[in-house]
């Protein structure tokens, strides 16, 4: 992949990604739609970003000269991690995703670990399953935030440059791997949380709309104090969205209770060589 095949790429992957989305539609989810401008921009610059960082990861396949399908993956320490992964629709189920994923695949080959999060996509799960990951289904964390149920937040601060090293560390000891330079594409794009103290640390990137993204502790303490003030930015009239959530976070549920949101089941966070990472909410595609 180059930078030239950027737009067709996100184009593919919007498409294919919404025919999923309308097959494996939830009664009382918000109805699917095709991935909006803003959404497109920011595919656009997190690719670029896997370009810079990753050349060697990133594939597509091509006929008669146009983009037919695409994998993007990364490396960081010893994990793999597949990004995003899509063939035109049309064009599915003739092999083109399975030479894919082998391209991409190679690029990890001297990696321990590796992750990616699922579509519910049978095709998509056949491809993991046979490439030697394991399913976990994921959690999503969804409604509107009551202001009266927030409780006192105290400890936490905006992050700065000068975290780094301790957003690596953490990231070490949950998922087995630092993000190293992911965390200046994030920083870049999302308000960093930070909390540092000896019963526990941990940081969270939260959307304007106050979902944490990424979230990773040292402690169910220290992450559910996060997850409180990631949440007492959002809109009390607009629902959020906290997504994949695996099943070891059970701190993520309690909270979750305690500010009465709905838990839904939707994808799978797939795993080789690593146990499922927890307490850690991991991102989209850079997990
Ligand atoms: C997932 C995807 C990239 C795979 O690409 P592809 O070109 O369709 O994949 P392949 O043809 O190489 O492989 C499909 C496999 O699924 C199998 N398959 C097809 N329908 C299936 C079904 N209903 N249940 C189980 N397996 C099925 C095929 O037999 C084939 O397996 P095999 O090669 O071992 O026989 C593509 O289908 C896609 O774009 N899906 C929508 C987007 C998506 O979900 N992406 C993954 C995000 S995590």
């Amino acid at each position: 992949m180059t930078s030239a095949d950027i737009p067709a790429a996100e184009r593919l992957s919007s498409a294919a990604y919404y025919e999923i989305d309308l097959r494996t539609f939830q009664r009382g989810w918000p109805d699917p739609s095709p991935r909006p401008p803003e959404r497109a921009e920011r595919w656009h610059r997190r690719t670029e970003h896997l370009l810079r960082t990753d050349p060697g990861g990133c594939w597509v396949a091509e006929s008669d000269g146009e983009v037919v399908g695409f994998a993007t993956s990364l490396t960081r320490e010893l994990m793999w991690i597949l990004a995003s992964y899509a063939v035109r629709p049309g064009l599915q189920d003739r092999g083109i995703g399975r030479a894919l994923l082998e391209a991409a695949l190679h690029h990890g080959r001297g990696c321990l670990r590796g992750m990616l999060n699922a579509s519910a996509d049978p095709r998509a799960l056949r491809r993991y399953a046979t490439a030697g990951f394991r399913l976990h289904p994921q959690l999503f964390l969804r409604g509107r935030v009551d202001r009266s149920l927030l409780p006192v937040v105290e400890h936490v601060r905006e992050g700065t440059d000068g975290d780094r090293d301790l957003l690596d560390s953490l990231d070490r000891r949950t998922r087995g791997a630092a993000h190293g330079p992911d965390h200046e594409y994030l920083a870049t794009e999302l308000r960093l949380l930070v909390t540092d103290r000896q019963v526990g640390s941990g940081y969270a990137y939260v959307t304007p709309s106050g979902a944490p993204i990424v979230l990773a502790a040292s402690s169910r303490r220290a992450a559910t104090t996060l997850m409180w003030e990631a949440l007492a930015s959002t809109d009390p009239d607009e629902p959020v969205e906290i997504g994949h959530v695996s099943p070891a976070n059970d701190w993520a549920v309690d909270l979750a209770m305690a500010a009465r949101l709905d838990v839904w089941s939707s994808g799978f966070l797939a795993l080789r060589g690593m146990k499922e990472p927890a307490t850690y909410i991991p991102h989209g595609t850079l997990l």
